[in-house]
């Protein structure tokens, strides 16, 4: 059969691009050649419009508000799975047999204990710092614990060591984040917890009292990182594999990533999200006010969990974790006016002709943040959550990039300042 093509013409001059079709019907121009035939580049800012890989991990259908991982969907892989399940599915492609799972958490579990020098690190930083500094900073830090891991074309055994290593310390460091700005001492990892109660146990135990992992609490924290595993080709995703694709190791793309989250546009949302509810009750509880702020293009204010780049439906994330929040507060006796607010605030969003028409729903972290609140998580902790949650899509992202051997990521501009201009001396300026 013959190749599709999309014909562009420029001119007199017509070029002809292949058509590239994915295996759920995506189709892209493969805008390759365009340049050499033709010198002219394309421009998207934002990348609004840009397919930067072919990528087989992630389906995302934001008309349809379909996600999938690796063909299942995200609905009966948060009802059914654990987190390193839907982990080892992301980075490895399959389900993992009894065996493969038993292998992986068991690795896993071995690694979660970090070197007591990374205290040493933790030491150097004062209260003040938010833990998503933190944590970008130990996850750079692992370069040195672990200096084989700078090559990222070392041996799958090594690329392996090294995926293991920091789903297994990721946690810590986000606790020991936590207890740095707490001013508490660190709690280390106890191995016959499993990874989400071992993060609990060490966010919350202290030496003046034990802390018992509530298994309610437990399976919410499963649920929810299992929601926040892998989101295509988002903007930390895409740091991690542009970052990646220099040849930088896991641990510094890693890194990247944890930075490129912490944004309110992105990750940062689910906090920004509890202070904007929490402003809104200190100021009286009017929800109208607030969209009116929204809707007004001289205010910079936006109304934080609502949007999305790619889903112009719904988020299926927000449907779960909005039936999740429900359940959580309920089994966890937890009344809390915010979501009230925040319910509020969904009703009015969801009948104004502004939100309507620009397909303004809301998004995972317009609920995240009120179920964190319920276990107890602390405001600035949210995005680290989410970064825990994001951590295998990362690496499976990483890997696929390596494994294609993908060339560098470097985009081209529209230059649009000054041409070429003699120097002024500076007596003359
Ligand atoms: N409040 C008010 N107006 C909004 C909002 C909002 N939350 N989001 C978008 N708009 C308006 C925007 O002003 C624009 O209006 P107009 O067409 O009149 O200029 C229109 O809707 C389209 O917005 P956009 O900024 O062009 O859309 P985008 O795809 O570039 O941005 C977004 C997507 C998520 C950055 C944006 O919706 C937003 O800022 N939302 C609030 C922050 C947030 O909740 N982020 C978390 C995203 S989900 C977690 C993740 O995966 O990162």
């Amino acid at each position: 059969m013959a190749e599709e093509t999309a014909e562009i013409k420029v001119g007199d001059k017509s070029i002809e691009l292949p058509l590239i079709t994915g295996t759920e019907n995506e189709t892209a121009i493969n805008i390759g050649k365009l340049r050499a035939e033709s010198g002219l580049i394309t421009l998207d800012p934002g990348y609004k419009n840009t397919g930067a890989t072919q990528s087989a991990i992630t389906f995302l259908d934001g008309e349809k508000g379909i996600l999938r991982h690796r063909g299942y969907s995200i609905e009966e892989l948060a009802e059914n799975s654990t987190f390193l399940e839907v982990a080892y599915l992301l980075i490895y492609g399959e389900l993992p047999t009894p065996a493969e799972y038993e292998t992986f958490t068991k690795d896993i579990t071995h690694h979660t204990l970090v070197h007591e020098d990374f205290k040493k690190i933790l030491d150097g930083f004062p209260a003040s710092s938010h833990p998503m500094g933190v944590l970008s900073s130990l996850v750079t830090a692992m370069t040195a614990f672990y200096p084989e891991s700078l090559d990222p074309n070392r041996s799958k055994e090594a690329v392996y060591m090294s995926i293991v290593r920091i789903l297994a310390k990721m946690p810590t460091f986000a606790a020991w984040a936590f207890k740095n700005q707490m001013g508490h001492p660190v709690v280390y990892p106890k191995n016959n917890l499993d990874y989400c109660s071992n993060f609990l146990h060490m966010m919350f135990n202290l030496p003046s009292q034990d802390y018992d992992v509530d298994p309610v609490v437990s399976a919410a924290l499963n649920k929810l990182l299992i929601l926040h595993a892998d989101h295509e080709q988002n903007c930390s995703t895409s740091t991690v594999r542009i970052v990646g694709s220099s040849q930088a190791s896991l641990y510094v793309s890693l890194s990247a990533g944890i930075n490129a989250l912490w944004g309110p546009l992105h990750g940062g949302a689910n906090q920004a999200v509890i202070e904007m509810l929490e402003n809104i009750k200190a100021d009286g509880g009017d929800t109208q006010k607030w969209m009116d702020k929204a809707k007004d293009k001289n205010d910079p204010f936006r109304l934080m969990g609502f949007g999305h780049r790619v889903y112009k439906n719904f988020d299926p994330r927000a449907k779960i974790i909005k039936k999740a929040a429900d359940d959580v507060l309920e089994k966890l006796g937890v009344v809390d006016p915010v979501l009230d607010i925040a319910k509020g605030l969904e009703e009015v969003a969801l009948k104004d002709p502004y939100f309507v028409e620009r397909n303004l729903y809301p998004n995972v972290d317009f609920y995240s943040g009120i179920i964190y609140r319920a276990l107890g998580i602390p405001t600035e902790m949210f995005t680290v959550m989410f970064a825990l949650g994001r951590l295998p899509g990362w690496i499976a992202q990483w890997k696929e990039m390596r494994e294609n051997n993908e060339p560098i990521g470097r985009p081209r501009q529209v230059y649009v300042g000054e041409t070429e201009r003699p120097y002024v001396d500076m007596s003359k300026r």
